[in-house]
């Protein structure tokens, strides 16, 4: 034994590494996982608040500025605040099963939880026996969720009290309330009405999400001081394409340099038009876009795309986009937080063939379009009263205001009414 192992006993001698060779390995180990990630990783690009649309100065930060700009802007004569509708609460993923979460929006304060066979419920967070919050330290047994302060138990489907640790029964009124939820194209969804009606249509299902056919690639998520429907009426608003959205990507989101001569040679080129639809479709409008690249003039097709947005409701958009490279989808879902502020989340999903970093790509490009379009929204104000031409273009607006009016209600909240709720006013 002794002799065969001594047979293969080869003495190594140290191979000398020079400092070069150690910072060339890591160099290159460094670019390999960089283009790795830019080819192959999902974008996740977050943005807060002051990121991006302010213009700051040598003597406030980011923060000081969104703060400030916000305070003092002009509000406008705005509709109410939170619109009739489903809005997309979390990304799937983001609800583990058995995790409760607490989110304030809609002016609701809710407790959203994941119960054990893995369905979604939302309650109103604060318990009505001594105003626990329901999903800070509350806990998710089989399908129901128990107040961390007493223990007592609440069914996540109605939201009626099933258990009280210290007593053998459970009064009838001991309940919270309980909203509408769906879950659908990795999102979880809230019906939210001011008079309390029932949903009167749903978030439609995307058999090439839920099939695995179409692949997910990526996020980008912004928060924007805005009332909601401006950012959906920017898709019926058809001349602020070429203003906001006609200069390449290359040169930035900040409008006061996107005229730059350095990419004064190529322009995006868009054609759009709006349209709304008749019942049983009458909560859905869309725009229907063709966008082209053009190079010294001349067109270059591998970037062209059509894109049919659906907007579905108030409060999300489908956006079916074709190009050369193949099929896919953005899921844009805009979500009131406060009465003027948004939280918007794109995801996008893309046919199997396409190429991870032209998904990426189309990704990035929707997101410096849409930071463009935050620089105007977080710094103007509502106008009600429009002075509008007869133009095809502002017709647009019009018909779009008239259709987005469907989902406010008499009792829809108004800014006003929410200002006095919490201490943050
Ligand atoms: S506060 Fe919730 S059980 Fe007491
Ligand atoms: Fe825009």
């Amino acid at each position: 034994m002794m002799d065969s192992l001594r047979t293969f006993n080869v003495s190594l001698s140290p191979i000398p590494v020079t400092l070069f060779e150690l910072v060339f390995v890591a160099v290159c180990t460094v670019f390999i996982y960089l283009l790795y990630a830019v080819l192959f990783q999902p974008t996740n690009r977050v943005r807060k608040l002051e990121d991006v649309g302010y213009i700051s100065d040598q003597s406030s930060s980011k923060k000081e500025v969104a703060d400030s700009t916000q305070r003092r802007r002009v509000v406008g004569e705005i509709p109410p605040v939170y619109p009739n509708g489903w809005f997309g609460l979390f990304e799937s993923f983001q609800l583990k099963k058995a995790e409760a979460k607490y989110i304030n929006v809609l002016g609701l304060h809710l407790a959203v939880f994941r119960d054990e066979n893995g369905n979604v419920h939302a309650l109103d967070a604060y318990c009505p026996h001594l105003g626990a919050n329901l999903a800070v330290g509350g806990k998710v047994t089989g399908s129901c969720l128990s107040c961390p302060f007493h223990g007592w138990r609440f069914r996540g489907e109605d939201g009626k009290c099933v258990h009280i640790p210290y007593n053998e029964t459970v009064p009838e009124f001991a309940k919270v309330k309980s909203w509408p939820v769906m879950e659908v194209n990795e999102w979880v969804y809230l019906w939210h009405h001011a008079e309390g009606e029932e949903p009167s249509w749903k978030p439609p299902e995307m058999l090439r999400l839920s099939k695995g056919e179409w692949t997910y690639r990526g996020r980008t998520e912004h928060m924007i001081n805005a009332h909601i429907q401006e950012i959906p009426e920017n898709g019926a608003d058809l001349a602020h394409l070429d203003c906001v959205h006609v200069s390449f990507i290359g040169s930035g989101t900040d409008l006061r340099y996107i005229w730059s001569k350095a990419w004064s040679f190529v322009k995006h080129n868009w054609t759009a038009k709006w349209e709304s639809f008749d019942p049983p479709e009458g909560h859905v409008g869309q725009l229907s876009l063709t966008h082209a690249i053009k190079v010294f003039g001349m067109s270059f097709p591998l970037l062209d795309l059509s894109v049919k947005a659906k907007q579905i409701g108030p409060g999300f958009v489908y956006l079916d986009i074709e190009g050369v490279f193949g099929k896919g989808v953005i899921i844009h879902n805009v979500l009131p937080v406060g009465p003027l502020m948004q939280k918007v989340v794109h995801n996008i999903y893309v046919e199997r063939k396409m190429p991870t970093f032209i998904a990426k790509f189309y990704m990035l490009g929707e997101a410096i379009q849409v930071e463009r379009d935050i620089m105007i929204w977080n710094n103007k104000r509502y106008v009600n009263k429009p002075v509008f031409v007869k133009s095809r273009e502002d017709t647009f607006i019009n018909r779009h205001r008239r259709w987005y009016s469907q989902f406010y209600s008499e009792n829809s909240p108004r800014l006003t009414s929410e200002k006095n709720k919490t201490l943050e006013w």
